[in-house]
């Protein structure tokens, strides 16, 4: 007999339509590793215990998703780097004396795709839609990447500033400008013309929606990006392809690319994550 699996799983809530378990199952069929990876739903007030149990029943490491990566953060007995920086996790790993690291992938992940896809960011004008956990995770990679300008607008400006603000503070070596305001006063950004790369991370997409934002933000040479995904094109796609943007992409290819850093992080092997991005994702 051979022995059992090693155990990891992603916890969320809701957790059903997590395509997680499908992307690792495939990483770890490719790199020859024995896993197991499931899906666990955890309501915010049994997280911790759930995890705990998973951990200390000889789980090895967990991806972590809505709403739960600030709790995750606080639960880690130690965070990487790009972990403090966003003050979130996205995965946790248990470590060979039996603490917990927590990291966060995401922005890894993000910068990943664009450079699979072969989007600028280096001298780009680049706006960063919605100032929640979803931006927090990005935006650290975002201004090493020395973007020309680097504006946060959201519908609460004074979360966007909060955040430029503290970016601005807690990553010097930055070449970027950056700036945090809410989605009028970037009428008045955009008189030298559209962004080049405009990225949404706003929740308004699962309700259908778009923010609300003035004429010339963006334009037929913009690149959007949308940090959802859905079977179709989501709302912020559509929105951006009927101003004339003929570049749209969505969240999928950032999805595999975190999940493959995550991997890295637990099993030390870099998977291959071409085949993935031209596999139709159920
Ligand atoms: P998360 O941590 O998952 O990103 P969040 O912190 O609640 O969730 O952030 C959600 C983002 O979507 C925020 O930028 C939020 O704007 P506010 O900071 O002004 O709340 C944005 N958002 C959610 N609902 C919205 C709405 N109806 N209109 C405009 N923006 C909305």
């Amino acid at each position: 007999m051979s022995a059992p699996p090693d155990r990891y799983a992603v916890i969320g809530h809701p957790i059903a339509h997590s395509r997680s378990p499908r992307i690792h199952a495939a990483f770890a069929a490719a790199a020859g590793q024995h896993l197991a990876y499931d899906r666990i739903d955890a309501a915010p007030e049994a997280f911790e215990g759930i995890v705990r149990d998973f951990f200390d029943s000889g789980g090895c490491g967990l991806n972590v998703t809505l709403p739960h990566k600030e709790a995750a953060a606080r639960l880690a007995d130690r965070l990487t780097g790009r972990a403090r920086l966003a003050g979130a996790v996205n995965t946790l790993a248990r470590q060979p004396d039996g603490t917990l690291l927590g990291d966060n992938t995401d922005g890894a992940g993000l910068m990943a795709d664009l450079a699979r896809l072969g989007i600028a960011v280096r001298g780009a004008r680049v706006l960063v839609l919605g100032a929640g956990g979803a931006t927090r995770g990005i935006l650290g990679p975002l201004f090493e990447a020395q973007p020309a300008q680097l504006v946060v607008a959201n519908r609460t400006a004074a979360r966007a500033q909060a955040l430029a603000a503290d970016f601005g503070a807690t990553a010097p070596a930055v070449g970027g400008i950056v700036h945090g305001c809410g989605y009028d006063a970037l009428a008045s950004l955009v008189a030298a013309g559209p962004f080049d790369l405009v990225i949404h991370a706003t929740s308004l997409g699962l309700q259908g929606e778009v923010p609300p934002l003035p004429q010339g933000v963006i334009g037929s040479a913009s690149v959007a990006y949308d940090l959802g995904y859905g079977a179709g094109d989501t709302p912020f796609v559509r929105w951006a392809r009927a101003r004339g943007v003929i570049r749209a992409e969505q969240g999928l290819g950032m999805l595999i690319e975190q999940a493959a850093e995550s991997f890295f992080l637990w099993r030390g092997v870099r998977p291959d994550t071409a085949p993935l991005h031209r596999t139709e994702l159920p």
